[in-house]
């Protein structure tokens, strides 16, 4: 079902974006020292967000590996050859939570604002609808206000708000807000 899903979206294909031809595919193993050079490039506090630390060879092996093995489908936004940014879909990680989905999603500071993230976020939202995953859910800080408007335009709602449940490079705590899209149209 994914790849079939997926191989439907006819990637790659370039999006106007305001003045701006954007590409958008998919990531492939062939993309690993890009990949990493960009990760590399952002600034800590949000790297310090990454369900896995790519900026290391051992992160960059699970996330490759995971992207082998389909558990991670990655779109890479692209403008001219330069990655602007991804958004990214975990799944079925465990059997009890296999109908779940996890968008994770991250644009380089200097490219915020231009209507990029939404269209990645999109994009990886219809593929794991596509993909018949039934719940498509996102973890936010409460802090990042723009993640959480892209995603209300998207349909997600807030789930659950949890104390303190983020902690920054500093120390500091913050609620986590769980963003969740109900595919299927059950509740609970
Ligand atoms: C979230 C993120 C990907 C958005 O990327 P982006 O390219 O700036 O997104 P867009 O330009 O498409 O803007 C998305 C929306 O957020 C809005 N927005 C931007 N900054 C905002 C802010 N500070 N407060 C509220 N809304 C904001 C935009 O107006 C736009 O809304 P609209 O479509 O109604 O006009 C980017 O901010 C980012 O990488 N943040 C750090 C990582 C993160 O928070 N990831 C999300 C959790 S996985």
């Amino acid at each position: 079902m994914p790849e079939s899903a997926i191989a439907q979206r006819h990637f790659p294909y370039t999006a106007r974006v305001g003045d701006a031809s954007i590409t958008l595919r998919l990531m492939t193993p062939g993309d690993r020292e890009a990949f990493l050079a960009f990760m590399r490039a952002q600034p800590e506090d949000d790297l310090f967000f990454l369900l896995v630390d790519v900026t290391t060879p051992e992160g960059l092996d699970h996330w490759m590996g995971d992207l082998q093995n389909g558990r991670n489908i990655t779109v890479l936004a692209e403008e001219g050859g330069k990655l602007l940014g991804y958004s990214s879909l975990h799944h079925g990680q465990a059997r009890w939570t296999r109908h779940l989905g996890e968008i994770r999603l991250l644009m380089a500071p200097g490219q915020r604002g231009r209507g990029v993230g939404r269209l990645l976020g999109h994009e990886v939202f219809s593929i794991a609808h596509d993909m018949g995953l039934q719940r498509i859910v996102v973890r936010v800080a409460s802090a990042q206000s723009s993640a959480r408007h892209l995603f209300e335009r998207l349909g997600f709602h807030m789930e659950a708000l949890l104390a303190d449940w983020v902690i920054d490079r500093q120390g500091h705590t913050e609620d986590l807000v769980l963003m969740s899209y109900d595919v299927a149209g059950f509740h609970g």
